[in-house]
């Protein structure tokens, strides 16, 4: 049986939709929100929910075959795994973000709080910025609103918790898209049902070219 892995994160609900407009349904899973593990035999998937995160570890050791997760994830993972397409509902940005004026100049010296480490050294390396990297593990916002950090780099959607916190988007760094992730084995094991998931995705007009 194939194995499926999503994300419990922000991307569940628009993967969730995204598979039944495709034809996979997974309604039993929304009806059981703490289950982890569920088997849909009328697709013959298993399905996992994992952490955000951990998608890429179990789709790249073969644990799951596939998976869906942001691309602000695999970014920061740099995972060895196949990505077929990115889903055009979900999207979000990888921001700089902070109090209103407060985007360092050039050569200045900048604390910087974020859950991207990774992708944080790189945007400090191209602005030359002297940064030290304060890495959070959630409500990253707290960094520049308690002066933790000058600035933090985030994902913004709607724009919602910056408002009610009295930050701005200083700098939009990334787009980021959900993205449809393969094992490279079960690709090649799997390659006629993914290539026909895509097509539907595709049709459906959820999948960004
Ligand atoms: C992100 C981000 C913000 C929020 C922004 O958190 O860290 O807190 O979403 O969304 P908005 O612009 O629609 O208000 P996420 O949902 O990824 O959860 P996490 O902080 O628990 O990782």
């Amino acid at each position: 049986m194939m194995r499926l892995a999503l994300p419990k994160g922000r991307n569940l609900g628009v993967t969730l939709s995204a598979l039944r407009a495709a034809g996979i349904g997974l309604a039993g899973l929304e009806e059981n929100g703490r289950r982890l593990r569920g088997s849909f035999e009328v697709d013959a998937l298993e399905v996992l929910l994992l952490k955000d995160w951990d998608v890429p570890l179990y789709v790249e050791y073969g644990v799951a075959d596939f998976g869906v997760v942001g691309s602000d994830v695999l970014a920061e993972r740099d995972g060895d795994v196949l990505v077929p397409a990115r889903l055009s509902e979900g999207g979000c940005r990888l921001s700089l973000i902070g109090p209103e004026g407060s985007l360092p100049a050039a050569g200045s010296q900048v604390r910087l709080a974020t859950k991207y480490p990774g992708l944080a050294r790189r945007l400090v390396a191209s602005r030359s910025w002297g940064a030290e990297i304060v890495k959070l593990s959630g409500s990253v916002e707290l960094g520049p609103l308690l002066q933790l950090s000058d600035v933090a780099l985030d994902i913004v959607q709607t724009g919602t918790t910056l408002r009610e916190n009295q930050l701005v988007e200083l700098e939009v760094v990334e787009d980021v898209y959900p993205c449809l992730i393969v094992n490279r084995a079960s690709y090649q094991r799997y390659r006629s049902r993914i290539n026909e998931l895509v097509r539907r995705l595709e049709e459906q007009e959820l999948v960004l070219l």
